[in-house]
C-alpha cells in the first residue's frame, strides 16, 4: 500500500494540532512539514521551532522539506526539533554530498529532492546517501498547483536505478497530487505520496486520504 504523506502547508496554522492529529487519525502514514526561506522559493513558512512544537502532539513521521538555500546551515537545528527525514533539494547548495552526510551524522533520515527542471543524473552520486528521494511534480512554493505528468518519467529511472544497485531509499512524489494523479504515481513506482490541498481543502479528510490510498489498487 502506498504511503500518504499529508502536507500541513494546506492545514490551518491557527489550529495545527487539531489538523495533524486529524490525518493521524485517518490513516496518514507521515507529516509532511514544508519549509520554506522566500530565496530558494518565492514563500515564507515554518522554522525549526515550529517542528519542535508539534514533534509533541504525532507519533508520525516528520517528513521535512526543506526549500531553502545552503540547507547546511539549519540541518543541526531541524534534527535537534525532532525531525525524522530531513530532504534537502539539490539545486540549493554547491555542496550536497556534504548536506547529506550531515543530515545521517545527525541521526536523521537523509532525503533528497530535485525540482521538475533537474534531471536524475544531478543526484546519482549522491543516491547511495539517500533513505528517500523525492521528485517534485509542481515548481515549489506553493500548494495547490497542477501536477506536472512528464515529471514521472524520473520515478521510472529511479526504480530502475534501486534495483540495479540495491538502493533502499523510498521514492516519494511531491505537488498536484489528488485521486487521479496518484493513480499515475504508483504505476510509476512511487512509495509515498504528499497530499496538501487535497487532501486538507475538503470536509471529508477521511474519504481523501483514503482516495489516495486506494491508487495503489485500483
Ligand atoms: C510545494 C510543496 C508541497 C505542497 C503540495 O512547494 O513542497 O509539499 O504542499 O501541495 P499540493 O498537494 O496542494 O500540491
Ligand atoms: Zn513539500
Amino acid at each position: 500500500m502506498v504511503k500518504v504523506a499529508p502536507s500541513i502547508l494546506s492545514a490551518d496554522f491557527a489550529n495545527l494540532e487539531r489538523d495533524i492529529k486529524l490525518v493521524e487519525k485517518h490513516g496518514a502514514d507521515y507529516i509532511h512539514v514544508d519549509v520554506m526561506d522566500g530565496q530558494f522559493v518565492p514563500n515564507v513558512t515554518f522554522g525549526p521551532s515550529m517542528v519542535a512544537a508539534i514533534r509533541p502532539v504525532t507519533d508520525l513521521t516528520l517528513d521535512v522539506h526543506l526549500m531553502m538555500i545552503d540547507p547546511e546551515r539549519f540541518i543541526g537545528d531541524f534534527a535537534d526539533a525532532g525531525s525524522d527525514i530531513i530532504t534537502v533539494h539539490a539545486e540549493s547548495t554547491p555542496h550536497i554530498h556534504r548536506a547529506m552526510q550531515m543530515i545521517k551524522q545527525a541521526g536523521v533520515k537523509a532525503g533528497i529532492v530535485i525540482n521538475p527542471g533537474t534531471p536524475v543524473s544531478a543526484i546519482e552520486s549522491v543516491l547511495e546517501l539517500a533513505d528517500l528521494v523525492l521528485i517534485m511534480t509542481v515548481n515549489p512554493g506553493f500548494g495547490g498547483q497542477k501536477f506536472i505528468t512528464s515529471c514521472l518519467d524520473k520515478v521510472e529511472q529511479l526504480v530502475e536505478l534501486r534495483n540495479k544497485n540495491d538502493y533502499a531509499f523510498e521514492i516519494e512524489i511531491d505537488g498536484g497530487v489528488d485521486d487521479q494523479t496518484a493513480k499515475l504515481c504508483v504505476a510509476a513506482g512511487a512509495d509515498v505520496l504528499v497530499a496538501g490541498s487535497y487532501v486538507y481543502n475538503s470536509d471529508n479528510v477521511a474519504e481523501r486520504i483514503a482516495k489516495v490510498k486506494a491508487a495503489a489498487i485500483n
